[in-house]
Parts: structure tokens; C-alpha cells; sequence
């Protein structure tokens, strides 16, 4: 396994990040392809064999069971300060807002239904998973400050932003004196770039890590094609991901293919070879044991820059799709940034 350090901040994590969206309760929550608490053990104590230190989950993913089963996994397998253990927080319910819960309250609340979910005392990444139109940006980032402030988390995260708003969010936290964003977690892969338009300057300059969820496009691209499985049949987010763009991802996907095959490697090693090029850590989801072996083996692959360009030179510009189509902001105002009680 290699190292990096992410962003600026002091943790180190393992160049592969394994994503815990797949583990949970199947008969419960949003997806009913995930794989059971035996399952999930296997591969979070094959992951921490082979060096991975860092996981991804969230209060979202099966209601809270993915936390569990990583929490209770974690325990038994590791040691707390080896590890880096990322979750996230949505955006607040209509009954909250009704309920007058601020969305400092908000993200304080979810943080430590998380923390009693994976059995720890902190986090070492808290991130704002979908972005909240419906909140003030100032109190979700006061909630994500007292978090750091109170010791339950060591640094914040963002997942699903634009540009823009992570920098008008990290002008804020700095013009406040706030925690402010180490990394981010946006849909980024071979078949899915757009990252590259404004994201990957802005993090360059900043010192913002990349931490990529769905670096395989959540398997297109480590399946040959006609491979099945239970996702495949069940994930119709992921359909919806993906489906409408499936004819020119293809292009890219049989290169993938003949890549692997020159080179005698599989699929997975290819696409994550090239995101271990451009990011810190991409996110991988497993639901079997080898699936974090082959993306563990992606490391020992170097494309070369001939390579590299035959991968990227059939893509072209792709509408936004996943949580990045559907979340829109439901009022004609503006958006709010600064809550009245901040504005000081
Ligand atoms: N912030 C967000 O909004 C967000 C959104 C999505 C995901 N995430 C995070 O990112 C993680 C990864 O996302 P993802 O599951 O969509 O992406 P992914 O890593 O692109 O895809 C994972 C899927 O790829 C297949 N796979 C992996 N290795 C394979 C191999 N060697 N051979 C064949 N198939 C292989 C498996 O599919 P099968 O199970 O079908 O075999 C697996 O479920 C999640 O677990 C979560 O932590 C975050």
C-alpha cells in the first residue's frame, strides 16, 4: 500500500480509500444489493491486511448499518489511532426545519448519531454530504466548527459541490475564523470528468485533497462487458448514473478492456491506475473480496503518458448526473450564506 498525506491536514491515508456505501442492512435504507455484517467483516479485515487505513461511510447508507458494521468491524480488527474514519450528514428534514433545528443543531445531532453508530468518540473526517439549499451555509459550517471544537471531529469534508461553493464556503470559514475544508468527495472517473473544468484548479491551488467516490463508475469500469451481478440487477441509481451515456462510455470502456488485456491486468487496475494519477485517494466500493484486492493491486500499475491519453482522448462533456442532477435548489431566492446571527 502507498501513503498520502490529505490536504492540509496531518492525516496520512492509504492511496485507496474503501467505500462502505455496499455494507448494510438490505432490507432497509435505499439499496437492497448490499452485502450482510459477515460479508462486510471479510472485506474491511482483507482491506486492513493489505494497508488500507482509510473508510467511507455515512448516516445515509442503510440507515445507519453501514456505520455499525464498519464501527464493530473496526473495533475488533484495528486500532483507533490507525485508522481514518470518514462519515457524512445530510441536509436537514422538513421536520427539523419545522422543529426550528438550526442547521448548527442539525449537523451536531447527526454527528453524534454517527459517533453512537460506529461506537467511536470522533471522526477523522466529517463531511457535508449533499449540499443544503434550505440551510444557511454559515450554520452548517458553525456546526461542522464546534464538531472540530468539541474533539468529535478532526476535519471537515464536502461531497457533492460545485466549485464555487466550496470556495465561497472556505472564504467564509477563513474570514470567520472556521474549521475549513480538507478534502472533497465529488463523482469523478474515466467516464465521468467534469471535475476537471473548475474543481481540480481550485484544489491544486488550495491544498484541497480529491477523494473521488464511484472510481469504477460503481463497476462499469471493472466488469467486462456482460459481467452481471445482484447491483447491477437492483442499483437503479446507478442506472440512472449511468444508462443515458452508456454508448459513449463504451468507447472508453472497451479501451479500458484492451488495456488490461496487454498488459495481462485486470480492468479495475486500469481504471484506478489513471485515478491514482490525477487524485489522492479514490473512494472503491466491494462487495467481494477481490474487488478490494484488485483495486489494492491498482498501485503497481504505472500507465504511461502514451496510455494515459488513449484512455482520456474518446471522452467528451457529460450533463451533471447522481445527486449532482437532482439537487436543486427548490426556491427562486437566493441561496442563504450568511445567517443572520454570523453576520458579525
Ligand atoms: N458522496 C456521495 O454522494 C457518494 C456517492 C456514491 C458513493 N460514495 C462513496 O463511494 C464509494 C464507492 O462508490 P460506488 O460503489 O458507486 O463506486 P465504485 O467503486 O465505482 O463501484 C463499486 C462496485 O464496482 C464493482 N467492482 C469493484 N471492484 C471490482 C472488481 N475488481 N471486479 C468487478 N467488479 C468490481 C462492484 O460491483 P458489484 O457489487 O455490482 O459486483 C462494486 O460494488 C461508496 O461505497 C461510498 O463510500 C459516495
Amino acid at each position: 500500500m502507498k501513503y498520502v498525506k490529505l490536504g492540509n491536514s496531518s492525516l496520512n491515508v492509504s492511496r485507496i480509500c474503501l467505500g462502505c456505501m455496499g455494507f448494510g442492512d438490505s432490507s432497509i435504507g435505499q439499496h437492497s444489493w448490499t452485502i450482510d455484517e459477515t460479508h462486510s467483516r471479510e472485506i474491511i479485515g482483507r482491506a486492513l491486511e493489505l494497508g488500507v487505513n482509510f473508510f467511507d461511510t455515512a448516516i445515509a447508507y442503510q440507515l445507519g448499518t453501514s456505520e455499525q458494521y464498519l464501527g464493530r468491524a473496526l473495533r475488533d480488527m484495528a486500532h483507533r489511532n490507525d485508522v481514518v474514519v470518514a462519515t457524512k450528514f445530510l441536509p436537514r428534514t422538513e421536520q427539523e426545519i419545522t422543529a426550528g433545528i438550526d442547521g448548527k443543531q442539525h449537523v451536531l445531532n447527526s454527528l453524534n448519531t454517527s459517533l453512537k453508530n460506529l461506537g467511536m468518540d470522533y471522526v477523522d473526517i466529517y463531511i457535508y454530504h449533499i449540499w443544503d439549499y434550505n440551510t444557511p451555509a454559515s450554520e452548517i459550517l458553525e456546526g461542522m466548527t464546534e464538531a472540530v471544537k468539541q474533539g468529535k471531529a478532526r476535519y471537515i469534508g464536502i461531497a457533492n459541490v460545485y466549485a464555487y461553493q466550496l470556495a465561497k464556503m472556505n472564504a467564509l470559514a477563513e474570514k470567520m475564523g472556521w474549521a475549513k475544508f480538507i478534502a472533497v468527495q465529488n463523482h469523478y472517473n474515466l467516464i465521468m470528468r467534469e471535475e476537471e473544468r473548475e474543481m481540480f484548479k481550485l484544489c491544486h491551488e488550495d491544498n484541497i485533497a480529491m477523494t473521488p467516490y464511484s472510481a469504477l463508475a460503481s463497476g462499469i469500469l471493472a466488469k467486462r462487458p456482460g459481467e452481471k451481478s445482484l447491483r447491477q440487477e437492483r442499483d437503479s441509481f446507478m442506472h440512472f448514473k449511468y444508462d443515458s451515456t452508456a454508448q459513449q462510455d463504451s468507447v472508453i470502456v472497451n479501451r479500458v478492456v484492451e488495456l488490461a488485456e496487454s498488459r495481462g491486468v485486470e480492468m479495475t487496475q486500469i481504471a484506478l491506475a489513471w485515478l491514482l494519477a490525477k487524485v489522492e485517494s479514490p473512494i472503491v466500493g466491494a462487495t467481494k473480496i477481490h474487488h478490494i484486492e484488485d483495486a489494492a493491486r491498482a498501485l503497481d500499475v504505472m500507465l504511461t503518458r502514451e496510455e494515459i491519453n488513449y484512455l482520456e482522448e474518446p471522452y467528451v462533456p457529460h450533463n451533471l448526473s447522481g445527486v449532482m442532477a437532482v439537487n436543486k435548489p427548490a426556491m427562486k431566492e437566493k441561496p442563504v450564506w450568511v445567517a443572520a446571527a454570523s453576520n458579525r
